[in-house]
């Protein structure tokens, strides 16, 4: 019988160069869009999507995300004191969320190798990954349709969305054939291709279900683009012992992989924002001359 996803894994442990100074001394993972942490909305899109055991592959400098999702004593005792049930509930529903649990990733050697952290974990079951370079929206969760796809086909599925040419450059892109709505059948898959390499505009955004055999394939590949071992190399190599899917992702989701996608994430979701919304909507139409 075909086993459920139920644990997630995010790897956390990327040094952040592409948001330097901000990273610094902060953990990419926690860098702000509007009001919650990146990784916030991150763990809350594996909740919302039915996982509540979630694996965070850390590394040095990472402490900030495991305080966050702790309790914090003096902060309730203080919010308590002043009758601010609103903000404590937030506190401590976060704290709550799900099971959370860490490893560190002692060494930068990619994100394949990050993957690979996990096993022990994950054991012989299938998994999510989630990275941090997007959101998706709660009434429309990419993990959600990816394990709805996995549990009707058993298969590793990847969310994939169309990118402008010149773009591919920045993701592992696919070859593949269409089988249904939103569904394609992978053929091959290649990490950061030139526009004249690349086989396709369908770009892995960075929300994977796998099945186990992903670990055997990731210990058998060899380092790849950037001497880091590469999470796309290894679907290409279980690509030679099993199926794998793309599922087209189409509903709203927040590119936060550059400090220019950062900032459009942020403007865009403080537009929803209720509290101050259209307040914002007001400021910027008068900053930009209508
Ligand atoms: C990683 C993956 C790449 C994927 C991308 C999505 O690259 O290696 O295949 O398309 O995430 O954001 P990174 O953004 O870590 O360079």
């Amino acid at each position: 019988t075909k086993k459920s996803v139920k644990k997630a894994v995010i790897p956390a442990a990327g040094l952040g160069t592409r948001f330097l100074p901000i990273t610094k001394s902060q953990p990419k993972e926690m860098i702000p869009v509007v009001d919650k942490p990146t990784i916030q909305y991150v763990v809350e899109e594996a909740v919302v999507s039915g996982i509540h055991d979630i694996l965070v592959i850390t590394g040095r400098g990472k402490r900030a995300i495991e305080d966050h999702f702790d309790r914090s004593f003096e902060l309730e005792s203080i919010l308590k004191k002043k009758n601010d049930y609103i903000a404590l509930a937030e506190l401590e529903e976060i704290a709550k969320l799900a099971d959370i649990h860490y490893i560190r990733q002692k060494v930068a050697a990619g994100l394949g190798h990050a993957v690979l952290c996990a096993e022990k974990h994950i054991g012989d079951n299938p998994f999510a990954v989630l990275l941090g370079d997007a959101i998706t929206l709660s009434d429309n969760p990419c993990t959600k349709a990816l394990i709805k796809a996995y549990n009707k086909l058993g298969s590793s599925v990847v969310a994939v969305e169309r990118v402008p040419m010149q773009e591919v450059k920045k993701y592992g892109i696919i070859q593949a054939e269409k089988v249904g709505e939103h569904l394609y059948r992978v053929t091959d898959l290649v990490e950061k291709p030139s526009p004249k390499e690349a086989p396709s505009d369908l770009a892995m955004l960075g929300r994977y279900v796998l099945t186990p055999g992903i670990f055997k394939a990731l210990s058998k590949t060899e380092p790849g683009l950037g001497g880091e071992l590469q999470l796309t190399d290894a679907l290409k190599l279980l690509l030679k012992k099993e199926q794998i899917y793309a599922f087209e992702v189409t509903g709203p989701r927040y590119d936060i992989g550059n400090k220019l996608s950062w900032i459009k994430a942020t403007v865009e979701l403080a537009l929803m924002n209720e509290e101050f919304g259209s307040e914002l909507r007001a400021y910027l139409k008068k900053l930009l001359g209508d």
